[in-house]
């Protein structure tokens, strides 16, 4: 089993959208029995609440779940638990980094590294594009499926 988080900073736009996407990928391919996917916020501010309504919104309009996704906050176990620990800009790497006490591991990696753009994804909350965010998210969880599936070839 590979287990794969996404964070962000209030786990109700970006992380939930980007786990609700590679969830929706990984059963097109047919691999819910061997990938787990989760996230959570670096904030504390919106545990057990539902994604945003623009992200519900957007997702839907690609018939894309987000049932049973409610927010929570990174703990330090989940640095045990999960294969890849994916933050969604430059900012959450830094706080994932300093909340799990780990300056430099491997398997705290940035979304959109795996992707031509190479750059933070921008957070719906504040510019309310989540349009924008929807085709980044795509693209994101496409490329680190890829990645998953080439790093865990023997296993998948
Ligand atoms: P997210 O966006 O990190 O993509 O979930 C945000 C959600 C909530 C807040 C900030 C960003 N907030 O300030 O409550």
């Amino acid at each position: 089993m590979v287990h794969v988080l996404f964070v962000c900073l209030g786990n109700i736009c970006r992380s939930p959208m980007a786990e609700a996407v590679f969830k929706h990928l990984v059963a097109k391919e047919k691999l819910e029995a061997s990938i787990r996917v989760d996230s959570a916020a670096t904030s504390g501010w919106h545990i057990g609440a539902p994604p945003h309504p623009g992200t519900i919104a957007k997702l839907k309009e690609y018939d894309i779940s987000t049932e049973g996704i409610s927010g929570r906050q990174l703990q330090k176990e989940d640095f045990e638990e999960f294969d890849y620990i994916v933050g969604m800009d430059e900012n959450n790497i830094k706080d994932i980094r300093q909340m799990l006490g780990q300056p430099d591991h491997p398997k705290i990696i940035r979304f959109l590294d795996w992707t031509e753009h190479k750059k933070d994804v921008p957070d719906p909350y504040f510019t309310g594009d989540f349009q924008e965010t929807y085709d980044l998210v795509l693209e994101g969880c496409d490329a680190l499926l890829g990645k998953v599936k080439l790093d865990y070839k023997e296993q998948l």
